[in-house]
């Protein structure tokens, strides 16, 4: 099995355009396993110092991050030119399987907005951060995708991947001119080049939620250049009319604020979008509960592809065995073993002894007594009968023939 630094990779989970997603563990003394993820950055990226300075500054930014909407990253390293970062291992489906599986039905439009809800607060909790003087870092997430999202069986929903996130610094382009980032999910403020801000996370979650809730995706099948032309001209799709009986307009007027073109139209930050989704929960569905609801669809519907996931992280290892002993130095242990005297048992006390069994001698010395005194008994016995008939044959004989004469 591979190792990179301290840690065993057990399988490959996934591979991206920039690394491999390893199913890992540390191990410790008798049999210890703990479980964790190893994103490492694709040998050939590894060799480009502009890659490797974006994989330090993803792993630098999501180290500092705490939030229980966002994965825990543990730490980074490199090993012989490899370079990798550790993060928990999440058990679960990203929101694109679980929006598939969805498809078309979409998901309980209170189900989709408190996912949307937890992303946003993991979001702001990025967008917050600030450096060792508490100055805002104006971080912005850029790649806000459901692929990038994660629901856990348990119903957690957590961030992943801050692999093209920015604090306030000129952005990554790609070879044919467009932001990192996925276009289905980019605003039209990000795809303009424009300095973008977290409004434009505040726009990827419209668009999810949108999704979500319609089973449909915004775009439809439009290819990458017919969404930037679109975007570009600040027109984004919006509801239609069959969308009208499946959404409440309460929660249409949410996404398409959250998805209008124009940013300053949109809420101004991702905290006040999920104060928003809440209020709308209270009235709407006071008494759901977005773990409940989760762990109910994970157990039912969602059955399959939850034992497909698990049976993946289910690979089997091997119990551990001890070292081998070479053959000579078992027998020496064995016959070292079969000399080592078995110390005698010790003494019972005197209650437990008078109760014990008795031993073999005993039995046989007690059998002998017996033996003997019978046989004392019936001598004694056979030389009385042999004194009897002369004391007593008068009584025989007249009981044998009453009338002996004539
Ligand atoms: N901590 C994790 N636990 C379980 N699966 C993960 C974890 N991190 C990533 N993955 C899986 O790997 C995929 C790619 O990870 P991601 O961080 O998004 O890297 P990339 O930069 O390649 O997109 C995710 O969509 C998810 O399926
Ligand atoms: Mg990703």
């Amino acid at each position: 099995m591979r190792r990179l630094g301290k840690y065993h990779l057990v399988t490959e989970l996934a591979r991206g355009g920039m690394g491999i997603v390893w199913l890992a563990e540390i191990r410790g003394p008798r049999g210890f396993a703990k479980r964790c993820v190893v994103k490492e950055l694709l040998p050939e990226l590894a060799r480009a110092p502009h890659r490797r300075a974006m994989f330090l500054d993803e792993a630098s930014l999501a180290s500092r991050l705490s939030h229980r909407n966002v994965v825990q990253t543990h730490e980074v390293g490199d090993e012989d030119g490899r370079w990798f970062m550790a993060l928990e291992l999440l058990e679960g489906l990203t929101l694109r399987r679980l929006q598939e599986l969805a498809e078309p039905r979409g998901l309980r439009p209170a189900l989709a907005v408190r996912i949307a809800s937890e992303v946003l607060r993991g979001l702001h909790h990025a967008h917050e951060l600030g450096d060792e003087r508490g100055e805002p870092l104006g971080i912005v997430h850029r790649d806000v995708t459901p692929q990038n999202v994660f629901v856990t069986f348990d119903g957690q929903v957590k961030l992943l991947d801050f692999g093209v996130a920015k604090s306030r610094a000129p952005r990554e382009e790609t070879r044919d001119g467009f932001a990192k980032g996925c276009l289905a999910y980019m605003s039209p403020d990000h795809v303009a080049k424009a300095p973008i801000d977290r409004r434009a996370d505040v726009f990827a979650v419209g668009v999810i939620l949108r999704e979500l809730i319609t089973g449909e995706r915004l775009w439809g099948d439009a290819d990458d250049r017919a969404i930037v032309c679109r975007l570009i001209t600040g027109e984004v799709p919006i509801f239609e009319p069959r969308h009208v009986a499946r959404v409440p307009s309460a929660l249409r007027r949410l996404c398409e604020m959250a998805t209008a073109a124009e940013r300053a139209e949109r809420f101004t930050t991702a905290h006040h979008m999920a104060e928003a989704l809440d209020a709308w929960l209270s009235v709407e569905d006071p008494d759901g509960s977005l773990v409940s609801e989760l762990v109910a669809l994970f157990d039912g519907e969602l059955a399959p592809a939850r034992d497909e996931v698990r049976a993946s992280l289910r690979v089997a290892r091997p119990l551990p065995r001890p070292p081998p002993v070479p053959a000579r130095a078992r027998t020496t242990e064995l016959a070292t073993r079969d000399l080592v005297p078995i110390p005698p048992p010790p003494p019972l006390p005197h209650s437990v002894a008078r109760r014990g069994a008795f031993t073999r001698r005993e039995t046989f010395t007690t059998a002998m007594a017996v033996i003997a005194g019978i046989a004392a008994i019936v001598s004694v016995a056979a030389s009385r009968l042999d004194d009897e008939p002369e004391r007593g044959s008068p009584d025989v004989v007249a009981t044998s023939d009453p009338d002996p004469t004539p």
